[in-house]
């Protein structure tokens, strides 16, 4: 585990997007996979500022989104999907050689999450998996509790996990449920990177890169893989 301190987040993100894009170039032809919401923001930005400086040339790399709330379709408030369409793909000048976007308002959310796995199996495994950490500890939708073993799943939200939701959809939608890559797939990864910044996050990130390794809290899984980056700003990282 690689642990890099960072003094706010502005240096948190910048320093996560120049470790993906190192990633990719030492693995050009590789599959990317960035999540969404506030943490990321940052990251998402200044990965795709060093792609548009020809920094790092995504023309052969595949993209994968990590999760999806069900219901929610890429078009939108909230959603992952329309994260990554506005946030990343959307700010690039150049494009992936392809992009497999979870759709959480599928019709049939089974083929969806099945189709999650055929493209993480047919252009896989991750070369690099970035990861924020939920105040249970989740990576993606593998919530408290999850069966380690797992590919893509659907997975029914934690308490936690619908209270943080809140400031994502207020009043005006109460998913009950994810669709995620699941923990085999993020370990399978060649590179991890977790990101991390708040206070607010500084008490979870103990408990999962110090605490015992147990589904309890997902992300101490974390301990366990090979090459692990943790990218925390000053504020998350003060209890490690
Ligand atoms: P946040 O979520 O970016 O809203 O803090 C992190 C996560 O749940 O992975």
């Amino acid at each position: 585990m690689n642990l890099i301190v960072c003094k706010d987040y502005e240096e948190m993100s910048r320093r996560a997007a120049e470790l993906a894009a190192a990633c990719i170039q030492a693995d050009p032809t590789g599959l990317v996979s960035f999540p969404g919401g506030d943490t990321p923001l940052g990251m998402v930005h200044a990965f795709a500022d060093l792609v548009n400086a020809g920094k790092v040339d995504i023309s052969g790399a595949h993209y994968v989104s990590l999760d999806e709330w069900v219901g929610l379709s890429g078009l939108d408030e909230g959603s992952c999907g329309r994260f990554n369409r506005t946030e990343l793909l959307g700010r690039l000048q150049k494009r992936f050689a392809g992009v497999h976007l979870i759709d959480g308002a599928a019709a049939d959310i089974e083929a969806e999450r099945a189709a999650l796995d055929s493209y993480i199996a047919q252009y896989g495994p991750l070369t690099v998996s970035v990861l924020g950490i939920g105040m249970n500890g989740h990576l993606g939708f593998n919530e408290d509790g999850v069966d380690l073993d797992l590919n893509a799943h659907i997975i029914p939200l934690s308490e936690t996990t619908k209270q943080v939701m809140h400031k994502y959809f207020g009043e005006k939608f109460h998913p009950e449920y994810g669709i995620s890559q699941g923990i085999r797939q993020i370990m399978a990864a060649k590179t991890v990177i977790l990101i991390a910044n708040g206070s607010h996050k500084a008490e979870i990130l103990r408990r999962a890169l110090c605490g015992e390794v147990s589904n309890r809290v997902p992300a101490s899984v974390l301990q366990k893989h090979p090459n692990c980056y943790v990218v925390a700003d000053e504020a998350a990282a003060a209890k490690l």
